[in-house]
């Protein structure tokens, strides 16, 4: 340990090393699975809910044939989801948010605090759609703007995207096939009825599957977090995001 702290000292100087310092500690706090299971435990004392835990993808209620192109249950981090979801620039009244592959509900819970017009959960695992019900029963904070919440108990590739404004959000909830028919699936309803829909992705292992398609449009990437947004809309608004987003956006 003293080793390296004298060579990054040679190669980075004291400012450099203090501040890789800093970052490697915040990196153990942040990362440490105890902190995160211990917020999750608050987290639903808190509100009276059953959110916390990583459930395996073998131990999920899923038919075999699904069950491959799953991934484990493990529910996002509030900080993260409150900030992407703060940074959008949209009216949320107009925009319906929909989480593929809800698991507990933990999303649905937090989006809630948007005043979103309304909340949709798909989940496959039926124990998780039930936890899910149960919890958008039992949530009820000060702060909650939107009311209206539902959760569809189906596999998110045969659910119907609903007509409206939308912002899709994915964390990282399935494999290739699955993400490529949910893609295609928004495609199909965007040629139907052009409208703004955003693509929240969360740890986007499969993001290149998004940044080639002709019918989105790139607004963020970074490492874990990619956010595209329809291109049916006009010039003017392009223009505007493209000034909010700066650097970040990529035609
Ligand atoms: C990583 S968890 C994300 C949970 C929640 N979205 C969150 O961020 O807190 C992924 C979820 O996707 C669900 N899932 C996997 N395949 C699915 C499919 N084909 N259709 C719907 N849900 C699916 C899993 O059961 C799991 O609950």
């Amino acid at each position: 340990m003293l080793k390296r702290i004298s060579d990054s000292l040679q190669h980075r100087g004291v400012i450099r090393t203090l501040m890789v310092c800093v970052m490697g500690i915040l990196n153990l706090i942040l990362r440490d699975d105890r902190v995160t299971a211990y917020r999750e435990r608050r987290f639903d004392r808190k509100f009276g809910v059953d959110t916390a835990g990583i459930i395996r993808h073998d131990d999920l209620n899923i038919k075999d044939a699904l069950r491959m192109h799953a991934t484990l249950y493990q529910a996002t981090q509030p900080a993260l989801l409150e900030k992407t979801l703060a940074e959008l620039q949209i009216d949320y009244q107009e925009f319906t948010f929909v989480d593929f592959g809800c698991g507990k509900g933990k999303v649905l819970l937090l989006a809630s605090s948007f005043p979103f017009k309304k909340i949709i959960g798909v989940e496959l695992a039926a124990d998780l759609r039930d936890i899910a019900r149960a919890n958008l029963k039992k949530y009820a904070p000060k702060k909650q703007l939107c009311k209206e919440m539902e959760i569809v108990g189906m596999d998110a590739a045969e659910f119907l995207i609903p007509p409206w404004p939308l912002v899709c959000y994915f964390y990282n909830p399935f494999k290739e096939e699955i993400m490529i028919k949910v893609l295609n699936n928004i495609e199909q309803s965007l040629n139907r009825h052009p409208r703004d829909v955003v693509i929240v992705y969360v740890y986007p292992e499969l993001d290149y599957l998004l940044q080639n398609r002709s019918f989105l449009q790139t607004v963020r990437r970074r490492d874990w977090c990619s956010i595209y947004r329809s291109n049916c809309r006009t010039q003017n608004q392009l223009g505007a995001l493209r000034n909010e987003h700066g650097a970040e956006l990529t035609a």
